[in-house]
């Protein structure tokens, strides 16, 4: 009776233990990679907003990094390349810090800030029948903001960059807004 308690109470724990690494891994999802949010994103009929990415300084965040200039900050701040630095990569670059399982063959890590960036990785939400339906995509893990300026430009838009720009959410704002048309 005794170990029948015991075993119980063991049981009781171990399904605790289990239960948040399960659930962890149905939430983890999948980068994908601007490619394959292009396929859709491309046409002018849904906003190309793939074209205005692409045009746009996040597109050569990582890039950025490569330069003279970054090595010659990085390496006399913390004795690394810029591209090894994890205190660039952090504004400069996404999917450097997860496990590599999380990263799709079709992930660029070059492409610095991409959609997947801003919108969270897209693995389950990139299909058309999730995407058409914004509930969905949104359960699925798209990542939208009511106050995009506060909730996710600041992140990055902050005097912790050696080379901080005043940031103005307007201004910049202008510079990067890809809408869909209104319909
Ligand atoms: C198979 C086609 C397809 C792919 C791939 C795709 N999308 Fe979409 N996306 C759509 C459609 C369709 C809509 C709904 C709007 C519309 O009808 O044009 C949409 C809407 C969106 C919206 C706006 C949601 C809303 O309703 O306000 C965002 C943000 C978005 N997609 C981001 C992405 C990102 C990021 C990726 C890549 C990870 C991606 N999409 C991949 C087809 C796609
Ligand atoms: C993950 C970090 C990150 C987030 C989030 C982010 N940015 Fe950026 N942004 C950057 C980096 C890094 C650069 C510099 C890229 C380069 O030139 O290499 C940049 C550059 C820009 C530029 C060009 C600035 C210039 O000097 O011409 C604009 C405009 C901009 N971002 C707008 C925005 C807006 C608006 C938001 C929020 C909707 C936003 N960014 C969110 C990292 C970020
Ligand atoms: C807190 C986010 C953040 C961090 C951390 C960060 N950067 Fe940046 N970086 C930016 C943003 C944003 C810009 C664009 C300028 C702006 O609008 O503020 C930028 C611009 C740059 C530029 C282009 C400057 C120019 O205008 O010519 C270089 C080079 C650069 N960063 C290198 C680095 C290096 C090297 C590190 C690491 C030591 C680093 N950054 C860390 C956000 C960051
Ligand atoms: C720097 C962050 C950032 C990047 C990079 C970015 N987006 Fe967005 N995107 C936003 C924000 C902020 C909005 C405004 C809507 C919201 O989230 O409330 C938005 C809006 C959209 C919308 C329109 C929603 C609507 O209702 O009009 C689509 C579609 C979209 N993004 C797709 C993409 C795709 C595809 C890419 C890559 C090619 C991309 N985004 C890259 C931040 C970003």
């Amino acid at each position: 009776m005794k170990l029948l308690k015991l075993f119980a109470a063991f049981l009781f724990l171990f399904s605790f233990a289990l239960a948040p690494s399960t659930f962890a891994q149905k939430k983890a999802h999948k980068y994908v990679g601007t490619k394959k949010c292009g396929m859709c994103h491309r046409s002018k009929k849904r906003g190309g907003q793939y074209q205005i990415w692409k045009a746009s300084a996040h597109a050569k965040a990582y890039k950025t990094l490569q330069t003279k200039e970054a090595d010659k900050i990085s390496m006399k701040q913390d004795g690394k390349k810029a591209v090894d630095n994890p205190k660039c990569l952090k504004c400069h670059a996404t999917g450097y810090n997860v496990a590599k399982s999380l990263l799709t063959k079709s992930f660029k890590i070059e492409d610095g800030v991409q959609c997947e960036t801003c919108h969270g990785p897209g693995s389950d939400y990139k299909k058309m029948s999730v995407m058409k339906n914004k509930k969905k995509a949104i359960a699925a893990g798209l990542k939208m903001y009511a106050d995009p300026g506060n909730e996710l430009c600041v992140k990055c838009h902050n005097p912790e960059s050696p080379f901080y720009k005043k940031f103005n959410f307007e201004k910049f704002w202008a510079k990067i807004k890809h809408p869909l048309p209104k319909k």
